[in-house]
C-alpha cells in the first residue's frame, strides 16, 4: 500500500514506498536523470528520475515539467548516501495534476524587493519566506503557550475602539454607522478592565498605527500581545517581560532549527538570551551612553530609531529601559513617586538594531492623576468615563505590557526589514496584495 505523506516525516518512512502531493520548486537534470525539487508546505525533498529506472513516461514528464506546476509523485524514501537527516524520494510514478498556464514570475535570479512584495501571494512559497512564516507560526504558540501555561487569561480586545490609545495622531478613523471609531493601537485599556475581574490577562490581535513612519521597523498593520496583571507593579512587569522573552526564543531555537538554519541566522545570538538577566537602564543612564558616544543629546529627548540601536549595542542581549520622563510617554503611565516627572514605564530594546520589541510598564492607578494626565495629554474625558470606572471600583496598582510580534519575529529571524516578517505586509505606501 502506498501512504501519502508529509516531507517533514520522511525520515520515519525509509524503505517504504509513499506518496507526495505538492509543487515543483525546482528543477535540474540530463537526458538521463531527473532532479526534481518537490515541496508540499512541509518542507523540500529531491526527487530523482532516472531513465535507467524509471517508466518511460514518467521520465518524460519529469524532464518536461515546469517551475510550480502541481503534482503527485510516488516512490521509495532513501536516507541521503552523504549527508545525515537527509532524505531522496526515488520516483516511480508522477502524476501532473496542473501545469502553470504561464511562466512562473520568481526564479532563481535576483528580484528587486518592491516586485517580490507585489507578489507576494506568490513569495510566500520561496525557501525563506516559507521559514520566516514557520518561525512566526511558532513564537505565536509559544506567546500563547507561555500565558496559558501561567495562569492568564485569553481576554479578546476590539478593533472598532471610540478613542485613542497610543495618543492621537495614529489613529486610523473609520465611519462607524455614522460616528468615527478607530481601529485599535492596543488592547491595554481593555486589559486593564479584563484584569480587575480576572487577575492575570493577556489579548493577542491585530493593532493599528497610522503613523506616516517608513521606517524598517513600522508597519500600519501588527500583531501585538499584551499580558496585564492586577497587584503588580514596575519591577514584576520586567521579571514577567524577561521570563516571557525567554521562553519564547527557548522554543523557536528547541523547534524551528532548520528554518533557523535556512535564514542563516548566527543562534549563539539567541542562546545568550538563555543565560541570564537581562540589564536593566534608566533613561538617564541611555542618555549617558548616547553621550558618551558623541550623540547630541540630552535629558528630555525621545531616542530615534538610531539612537536605540546604539544603546542596545553595548549589550549582547535585550536591555530595558526603564524611568523615561512623564512627557515622552503615554497618558496611562504611574508617574514614580520619587520623581514625580519620571513614568514607571520600561522599553525593551534589542541588540542587533532590531530596536524597541516590548513596551510597557505600570499603569496610573489613582482617579485624580489619571484625570490630570488625561487633561493635559488634551483627551476626551467622556471616552474614558468607563475606564475611569477602574479607579472608582476599587483601583489596584497594576502593570502590563505589549510585545510587536512582527519585530519579534524580525529579530529572531535576523531579518531586515518588518515586511517580511507578517504574511501580508500593510505599509504606508502598500495594502495589496
Ligand atoms: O510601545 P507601544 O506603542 O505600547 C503600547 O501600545 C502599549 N499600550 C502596550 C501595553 O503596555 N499593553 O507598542 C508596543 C510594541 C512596540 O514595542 C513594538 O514592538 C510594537 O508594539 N509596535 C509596532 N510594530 C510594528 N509597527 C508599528 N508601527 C509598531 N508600533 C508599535
Ligand atoms: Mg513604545
Amino acid at each position: 500500500m502506498t501512504r501519502d505523506v508529509y516531507i517533514e516525516d520522511l525520515a520515519s518512512h525509509v524503505g517504504e514506498r509513499v506518496r507526495i502531493k505538492g509543487w515543483l520548486y525546482n528543477r535540474r537534470g540530463s537526458k538521463r536523470i531527473q532532479f526534481l525539487e518537490l515541496r508540499d508546505g512541509s518542507g523540500i525533498v529531491q526527487g530523482i528520475v532516472s531513465k535507467a529506472d524509471a517508466p518511460a513516461e514518467v521520465f518524460e514528464l519529469a524532464s518536461s515539467l515546469e517551475q510550480e506546476s502541481s503534482l503527485i509523485a510516488e516512490g521509495e524514501v532513501r536516507a541521503h548516501p552523504k549527508r545525515e537527516g537527509v532524505f531522496e524520494l526515488g520516483v516511480e510514478a508522477l502524476t501532473l495534476v496542473a501545469a502553470p498556464s504561464r511562466e512562473y514570475p520568481i526564479s532563481n535570479k535576483e528580484h528587486g524587493v518592491e516586485f517580490l512584495m507585489d507578489h507576494r501571494h506568490l513569495w510566500l512559497r520561496s525557501k525563506r519566506q516559507h521559514a520566516i512564516v514557520r518561525v512566526r507560526s511558532e513564537i505565536v504558540a509559544a506567546v500563547r503557550a507561555y500565558f496559558d501555561d501561567h495562569g492568564f487569561t485569553l481576554v479578546d480586545a476590539p478593533i472598532f475602539t471610540p478613542s485613542a490609545c497610543e495618543g492621537t495622531s495614529t489613529l486610523f478613523e473609520t465611519d462607524y454607522h455614522g460616528s468615527p471609531a478607530y481601529l485599535t493601537q492596543s488592547g491595554q485599556l481593555y486589559m486593564e478592565a479584563a484584569a480587575a475581574a480576572f487577575g492575570r490577562v493577556y489579548c493577542f490581535g491585530p493593532t493599528f498605527r497610522a503613523e506616516k513612519s517608513k521606517t524598517r521597523r513600522h508597519l500600519a498593520e501588527f500583531w501585538m500581545v499584551e499580558p496585564e496583571v492586577a497587584f503588580m507593579d514596575l519591577e514584576g512587569d520586567m521579571d514577567l517581560a524577561q521570563d516571557f522573552l525567554q521562553s519564547v526564543v527557548r522554543r523557536v531555537l528547541e523547534r524551528r532549527q532548520k528554518e533557523l538554519t535556512t535564514l542563516e541566522r548566527d543562534v549563539s545570538k539567541l542562546e545568550v538570551l538563555l543565560e541570564g538577566a537581562f540589564p536593566r537602564i534608566r533613561y538617564d543612564e541611555a542618555i549617558r551612553i548616547l553621550q558618551e558616544a558623541g550623540k547630541d543629546v540630552e535629558i528630555g529627548d525621545d531616542f530615534g530609531a538610531e539612537d536605540e540601536t546604539l544603546i542596545a549595542s553595548h549589550f549582547d542581549r535585550p536591555v530595558m529601559v526603564t524611568h523615561y520622563p512623564v512627557a515622552l510617554k503615554a497618558f496611562y503611565f504611574k508617574k514614580d513617586p520619587e520623581d514625580q516627572a519620571r513614568a514607571l514605564c520600561m522599553d525593551v530594546l534589542a541588540p542587533e538594531g532590531y530596536g524597541e520589541i516590548i513596551g510597557g510598564g505600570q499603569r496610573e492607578e489613582d482617579l485624580a492623576t489619571l484625570d490630570a494626565a488625561i487633561e493635559a495629554h488634551k483627551l476626551p474625558m467622556d471616552d474614558f468615563e468607563w475606564y475611569r470606572d477602574i479607579r472608582r471600583y476599587g483601583g489596584f496598582p497594576h502593570a502590563g505590557f505589549g510585545l510587536g510580534i512582527e519585530r519579534m519575529v524580525a529579530y529572531i529571524c535576523g531579518i531586515h526589514h518588518v515586511r517580511e516578517a507578517i504574511p501580508f505586509p500593510r505599509m504606508l505606501s502598500r495594502l495589496s496584495p
